[in-house]
């Protein structure tokens, strides 16, 4: 029976399609030993006084968090070079992309979304009522100067995934400020950074820069990638001090948990050596992965991120239902319109070990 009295904006979503979880594979095909790299999450992780500090805090999981969030924003505010008032704390990147949605979108805002990005964007537009302008990739990449040709005085906001989810490239900082040149002045960019501590830090835009010069940016992390604490589902975005008065005042009161707050603290502090040897592996892996499907035959998108983004000469499903067969989680890509394009998160070097042997014999077998 079709529920009455839904919003058309509501029946227009698609839902969102997550990664297949190795609990749901080993029970569908029987398999002892699966390995997830589907989800672009950090296998180093949780790092050991994240836990402590997270395992600690359930002790007050009576009381509410304190909603200053005053700690962590003054540990994000130095590593950020801003204010700790130019820091505004959530539940995930997600639930900062939603309160984007709600502070900016009003029905019939124009809103620029590049054709193959992070798929959340596409559904808070609809869900807002927004006109979506696509603007295609080009080479594998966001391309900027089509966004700033697509601009008009109708436009509201631009979602920008740098790097993007799932071909892994950056945008060159100058077309960005080019951008800002073009934009009316009540439009929006939403630079969405979850990959950006994988990026070499002097290609990505200087937002604090760019935030100090009156620019309506908003740069969203998160904890769920190069941090390791997806499960507890913190992010924060950058912004100016009245954007932040707003997103707060938009956002749930108690828009964070204890327990990811506590591990965030941790993290960022305590298990910094930890943190950064992770992250130092998963880069090394990165390139690993692509010299290795290179020396297949394999075309290669070069990757800023936790994952590397490939194409093979058959359709993508295909592969990633033998790889699946075999244990291994991977994200095929036809779904943002690459039919032969893969997504594979980095694991650890003995995950991508046997990423690597598996493809290999895949791809022999189809030969
Ligand atoms: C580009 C991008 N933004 C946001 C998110 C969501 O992050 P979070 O786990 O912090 O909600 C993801 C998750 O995969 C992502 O790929």
């Amino acid at each position: 029976m079709a529920l009455k009295g839904l919003r058309p904006e509501v029946l227009s979503m698609d839902p969102y399609e997550p990664g297949k979880t190795i609990e749901e594979v080993r029970r569908d095909l029987g398999l002892e030993k699966v390995i997830k790299l589907g989800s672009n999450e950090n296998p180093y992780a949780p790092f050991p006084e994240a836990l402590e500090a997270m395992r600690a805090e359930m002790r007050n999981a009576n009381r509410y968090p304190d909603i200053a969030f005053e700690e962590i924003k003054g540990l994000l505010a130095g590593i950020h070079g801003v204010g700790a008032g130019n820091i505004a704390i959530s539940h995930g990147a997600e639930g900062m992309l939603q309160a984007m949605g709600k502070c900016f979108i009003e029905k019939g805002d124009e809103v620029l979304l590049p054709s193959a990005t992070y798929g959340l964007y596409r559904e808070i537009s609809k869900l807002m009522g927004a006109r979506i302008v696509d603007v295609p990739l080009k080479d594998f990449a966001v391309d900027l100067e089509r966004a700033a040709e697509a601009v008009t005085e109708r436009t509201k906001l631009i979602w920008l995934c740098n790097p993007n989810n799932p071909t892994g490239t950056i945008v060159d900082p100058c077309l960005l400020d080019r951008l800002f040149e073009k934009l009316p002045e009540t439009a929006w960019v939403i630079l969405d950074e979850a990959y950006a501590e994988f990026a070499p830090k002097d290609l990505l835009p200087d937002r604090a820069r760019l935030i100090s010069g009156g620019r309506n940016l908003v740069s969203i992390r998160t904890f769920s990638k190069a941090y390791g604490l997806a499960g507890a589902r913190l992010g924060y975005a950058i912004t100016s001090e009245e954007a932040v008065t707003v997103i707060d005042t938009v956002s749930e009161p108690f828009n964070a948990n204890r327990i990811g707050i506590a591990g965030g603290v941790a993290v960022l502090t305590r298990d910094r050596e930890a943190c950064e040897r992770a992250r130092l592996a998963i880069i090394a892996d990165r390139q690993r992965i692509s010299g290795s499907l290179q020396r297949m035959g394999l075309s290669v998108v070069p990757s800023h991120t936790n994952f590397v983004f490939f194409e093979t000469p058959f359709p993508a499903g295909i592969i990633a239902d033998e790889l699946l067969k075999q244990g291994v989680i991977v994200r095929p890509c036809s779904g943002w319109g690459y039919d032969r394009a893969i997504r594979v998160t980095v694991g650890t070097t003995a995950e991508v070990n046997v990423f690597l042997e598996t493809l290999e014999k895949i791809l022999k077998g189809m030969k």
